[in-house]
């Protein structure tokens, strides 16, 4: 086996590829799940029956009237489950509720010839509620005490003792926002029962695995029993890593009692308010610094609103927790975390899971001790950046710390922060009511899954005797480019073209219990998989060819030729250091098969070295953390709020990219997708009394407002930082999916910056979230009342 991090020569790794379904995306020819629905026939569609109400019992259910409509085939309710009635891990997600706990929760499931029927059923079915007080946000759940899971803390050194003797001591309180993932694909499941009587369930779902488990558990049947594909998904951004699997569980429970296909899609007005979100956060945070302004103290709270059922809340508020040190040391931590139980959509994963939350909790807070401490927030920041030899508080030694401090030098260098803030300043300075702001922000975040049992992974790679190669692997494709990146990983291991190597996709029956695409660990879980894959067929094929190759090598210098000096280099094997005595790839592949070689390789990962104590939040959950830097520039309007992102530069550290044009990709768009949760996109649910209680009020992309290419930076330089290789991940590379979102703190704090910039130095320059006009329009109100002489 050859080592994990070290590139071969010729390695197709690194090169600059499209995404390998890039012209399928443009020209429509790239299939995603509802795009089969036309290739077969005799398909049932499914609607749901909504609760209108926000917390209530189902105290009487009619069907029969929906029978009565005109190509209604079937309802499904609870008493059609052969199997578990639920749709989660924790068994606390009934799929037919008896109570629902959410404004549009789904009761039952209409079965029709076409979607308008089955909405018209859906219409007709009775449905009479008992309804029961409701719970619609934090504050509501911290006065009743209304909870769930475990309360989690991560704590390390003294607290006390340490803010006793700290020179300087702030608190407060920030809210953070939830995001609507908004991908372009809605959920969709196409179910059916194929001609061997496997059920089958064609899903958009980033974790096929758990989509068959809880499918088999649904019908009551085995795993084995139950066969999931997903093509490829039009985004999932997290969240569609738990929540497909109750609705792939309504397809194939469908399919099988009327064995007919069934088409689940949701519609974009129902996949907004039925399915969950990024997390909203309520943080208490209190700093303590020394004389020379390092912090010595942090302790907090979270409340994570995770909605009405658990999901991924526990984990996702496991990750905030271990990222709320962000890139600094803090030698004396106690954070302590709490899930509340609300009557919204079920919160669940999204880009960073947790961490960006985590992460703002103390970039915010720096942001407002640094005016009050009489120092700039960049000075405040940098001075507190891990040093090599640091740990985080949950014990992990921060491997590579030092690269921090390297990253925010180049960021800092390259986008001229210096002249730049003199520039803002002169400009503030001429400029009453229009002020810009500049800011730069670290990123540390950490890879891997916490649970160390999901960082492992499964590929099945074949070659076929005319020397192509048709790999599958346990990820899931949702427009991050993996599949691209095992393309050129298997390519890479083989020493083949790029060309030769095709992909499958992703399907329980070629690779059983996969981990969940998630954690921005695709690459370096099924990356390490496919080559383990690569390598035994290459052992072998060395085999073959060494025998092969002795004729000439024998000949020429008097050598048999070892395995061990075979090598695969562009569709060639050959004797180390002579390609021209080489021979075709496919030449030797098909010599195998004649030698009754096995040309077909199971492969498999697993990530060593972790160790996580859930409990007491303590351990190495992380193989390695990806580190990044941003600069943002903005300019703010004190008339309206309303700003603009003239500038971002980012630098991120993305190891040796396996494929860089990929890569950029995500930087960009992580980027982007972070802006927009912390300057424009803001849930609004009505917490009044009223009828409307608890319905989501932006609940489409007119009242939603999603970051467009107008919002970018007019400017905008990434750099990744050049010559480095990750020895724990897969040919030197690191994980990218993820990190960048949270690079868009710059952002904030720039406008931050420009709001504070309206009033006196000196002052808390709090700001809200999102940092919509209207949030920074109270923030620069208030900067100006600081200055206003007082009134008489
Ligand atoms: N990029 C695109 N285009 N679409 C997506 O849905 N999801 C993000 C990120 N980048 C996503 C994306 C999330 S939440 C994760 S965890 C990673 O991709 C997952 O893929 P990876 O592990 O292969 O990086
Ligand atoms: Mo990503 S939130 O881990 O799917």
């Amino acid at each position: 086996m050859t080592s994990l991090w070290e590139r071969p020569d010729g390695p197709v790794v690194g090169q600059a590829k499209p995404h390998e379904s890039a012209v399928g995306h443009v020209t429509g020819t790239a299939y995603f799940t509802d795009d089969l629905v036309g290739r077969l026939t005799g398909v049932l569609h499914a609607y749901p029956v909504r609760s209108p109400q926000t917390h209530a019992l189902v105290t009487r259910l009619d069907t029969e009237p929906a029978l009565g409509v005109p190509g209604v085939v079937r309802v499904l309710t609870a008493a059609d489950v052969p199997g578990v009635n639920d749709a989660g891990i924790h068994h606390d997600e009934p799929l037919f509720p008896s109570e629902v706990m959410f404004r549009g929760h789904a009761v039952a499931w209409v079965l029709a010839e076409s979607l308008e029927a089955a909405k018209a059923g859906a219409a007709a079915v009775v449905v009479e509620y008992d309804p029961l007080p409701s719970i619609v946000s934090i504050a509501d759940a911290e006065a009743a005490g209304s909870f769930q899971g475990t309360t989690s803390v991560v704590r390390r050194g003294d607290v006390d003792a340490a803010f006793a003797s700290a020179s300087h001591v702030f608190s407060g309180e920030l809210e953070i926002g939830g995001q609507e993932h908004f991908y372009l694909e809605t959920h969709a499941a196409l179910a059916m029962v194929d001609g061997s009587g496997q059920v089958f369930v064609q899903s958009s779902t980033q974790h096929p695995s758990e989509t068959q488990e809880i499918t088999a558990h649904v019908l009551g049947l085995g795993s084995h029993a139950v066969t999931v594909e997903c093509l490829r998904m039009g985004g999932g951004f997290g969240g569609k890593e738990w929540q497909p699997h109750g609705l792939a569980a309504i397809a194939a429970l469908g399919a099988v009692l009327t064995g007919r296909p069934v088409r689940l899609r949701l519609e974009r007005s129902l996949d907004i308010t039925m399915t969950g979100k990024r997390h909203p956060f309520l943080a208490r945070w209190k700093l303590g610094f020394d004389d020379e302004l390092h912090l010595v103290a942090m302790s907090g709270e979270f409340i994570a609103d995770g909605g009405w059922c658990l999901d991924l809340s526990a984990p996702v508020l496991a990750r905030a927790l271990t990222h709320c040190d962000n890139a600094y040391n803090i030698p004396n931590v106690e954070v302590v975390g709490r899930i509340a139980k609300t009557n919204k959509t079920s919160q669940t994963a999204f880009r960073g899971f947790g961490g960006p939350q985590g992460m703002l909790f103390i970039e915010d807070a720096l942001g407002r001790c640094a005016p009050q401490l009489g120092v700039s927030p960049e000075d405040l920041r940098r001075r507190n950046l891990y040093r090599d030899g640091d740990s985080t508080p949950y014990g992990q030694p921060v491997k590579d710390a030092g690269r921090l401090a390297t990253i925010w030098d180049r960021a800092f260098t390259t986008s001229e922060f210096e002249r730049r803030r003199a520039e803002v300043d002169a400009f503030n300075a001429a400029s009453p009511h229009v002020k810009r702001g500049l800011a730069i922000t670290p990123q540390k975040f950490g890879i891997s899954f916490n649970t160390a049992a999901f960082n492992q992974a499964g590929a099945l790679v074949q070659i076929y005797k005319d020397g192509s190669v048709l790999i599958n692997h346990g990820g899931t494709e949702m427009g991050q480019g993996l599949h691209t990146k095992m393309i050129q990983v298997a390519a890479t291991a083989l020493g083949v073209p790029y060309e030769l190597v095709k992909l499958a996709p992703t399907r329980t029956d070629k690779v059983p219990n996969t981990s969940a695409t998630a954690a921005s660990t695709g690459a370096d879980l099924n990356g390490a998989a496919v080559k383990n894959a690569c390598d035994q067929l290459r052992e072998r094929l060395a085999n073959v060819a060494a025998g092969w190759l002795s004729h000439d090598t024998v000949e020429q210098w008097n050598l048999p030729l070892q395995p061990d000096d075979v090598r695969f280099a562009d569709g060639l094997v050959y004797p180390v250091g002579h390609p021209e005595m080489g021979k075709p790839w496919a030449e030797v592949v098909n010599a195998a098969y004649w030698s009754r070689v096995h040309l077909s390789a199971a492969g498999f990962y697993r990530t060593q070295g972790l160790h996580w104590d859930a409990k007491n939040m303590w351990g190495s959950p992380f193989k390695y953390f990806s580190m990044g830097a941003a600069v943002s520039e903005v300019e703010v309007d004190g008339f309206t709020g309303a700003h603009r992102l003239l500038r971002v530069d980012i630098v991120q550290d993305i190891g040796n990219s396996l494929s860089p044009l990929i890569d950029l990709g995500q930087i960009e768009g992580g980027f982007a997708q972070g802006v927009g949760w912390l300057t424009m996109e803001e849930l609004r649910w009505d917490t009044s009394d009223g009828e409307g209680r608890g319905r989501l009020l932006t609940n489409s992309a007119s009242t939603y407002k999603l970051p467009s290419l107008g919002e970018l930076p007019e400017v905008f330089n990434i750099e990744v930082v050049p010559n480095l290789s990750e020895r724990g991940a897969i040919y030197g590379s690191k994980a990218v999916g993820e990190p960048p979102l949270t690079l868009a703190m710059s952002t904030f704090e720039a406008i931050r910056d420009a709001a504070a910039a309206f009033g006196p130095a000196g002052r808390d320059p709090k700001l809200g979230l999102p940092s919509t006009p209207e949030a920074v329009f109270w923030a620069l109100t208030e900067a100006r009342e600081a200055s206003a002489p007082p009134s008489t």
